[in-house]
């Protein structure tokens, strides 16, 4: 595993690519497609709630950056229609895709496994992997047009290591480092699709602060701090890096 907390991406980084973020209107994926705007990409902001989706639109017009797109989805409802109408869509605007970050997530509940609700598992399984996976089937061949393209998987501490209490949202994760790995292992023949697994550690955000209501947020870094390894991942910087599992901070925070 490494961090890549100390790069400095170039203003022009990400310049002519076309970069889908799942759940971009709020969070981490928020701050992420304003940072891959800014660095010259034309961003797919995709997430559930159409007013926040919106307002990141907004502020990546304000600052003059690509003009950006949007794709409302909500992961809990859609079905293989929706991943393959939103190919469809991309197909015909761009023709190809260059970066495919996963973000969108669900925490469910923190509780014990005895009294987890199975419909909230199921749903929690929807969002976080299930709906992921058949997006990325679909995607994948507008993917693979792309001379060098990258696909970013958001893990979480207790993906990585199993965690009492965490239930569904820890399962979630390992399914997807899992994924990540069969993926990557793959389309490495392919040399211009690389797949890989980012765990953002603690940040100051509203699931976190869900998860943990007692800490003060102020402790936390910001998305903002987190974002040197995202951009890495999604430029040509991390070309050759296939099938790995990345973190945003140095190791120590959850
Ligand atoms: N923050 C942390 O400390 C931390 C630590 C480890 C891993 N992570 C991971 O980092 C990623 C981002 O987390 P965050 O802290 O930024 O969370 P967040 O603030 O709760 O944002 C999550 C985003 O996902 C969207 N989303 C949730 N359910 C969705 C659905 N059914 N369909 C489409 N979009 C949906 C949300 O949409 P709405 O805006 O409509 O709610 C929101 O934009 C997640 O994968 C999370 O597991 C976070």
């Amino acid at each position: 595993m490494s961090c890549r907390i100390d790069y400095q991406a170039p203003a022009d980084l990400l310049e002519g690519r076309v970069i889908l973020v799942t759940g971009a209107g709020d969070g981490i994926g928020r701050v992420a497609a304003l940072e891959f705007a800014r660095h010259g990409a034309t961003v797919i902001l995709l997430g559930r709630t159409l007013a926040k989706l919106e307002k990141v639109y907004d502020e990546i017009e304000a600052a003059g950056c690509p003009q950006p797109a949007i794709v409302p989805l909500n992961f809990e409802g859609a079905t293989l229609k929706d991943y393959h109408d939103l190919a469809e869509m991309l197909d015909k605007e761009f023709g190809r895709l260059d970066g495919l970050l996963h973000n969108a997530s669900l925490l469910g509940r923190i509780t014990p496994f005895e009294q987890y609700n199975p419909e909230l598992w199921e749903q929690v399984m929807q969002v976080n992997f299930n709906g992921p996976v058949w997006m990325t089937q679909a995607l994948l061949p507008l993917l693979q047009v792309s001379k060098d393209a990258s696909v970013v998987f958001t893990s979480s501490s207790v993906g990585r290591k199993g965690r009492a209490y965490w239930g569904a949202y820890s399962v979630s994760k390992f399914a997807t480092e899992g994924f990540m790995e069969v993926l990557a292992d793959e389309v490495e023949h392919l040399g211009t699709l690389r797949v890989n697994s980012l765990n953002p550690g603690a940040t100051r955000t509203t699931m976190r602060a869900n998860a943990y209501p007692g800490e003060d947020p102020g402790t936390l870094p910001t998305p903002e701090t987190i974002m040197p390894t995202y951009l890495w991942l999604m430029g040509p910087d991390s070309q050759g890096h296939n099938g790995e599992r990345f973190d945003a901070q140095p190791p120590k925070s959850a």
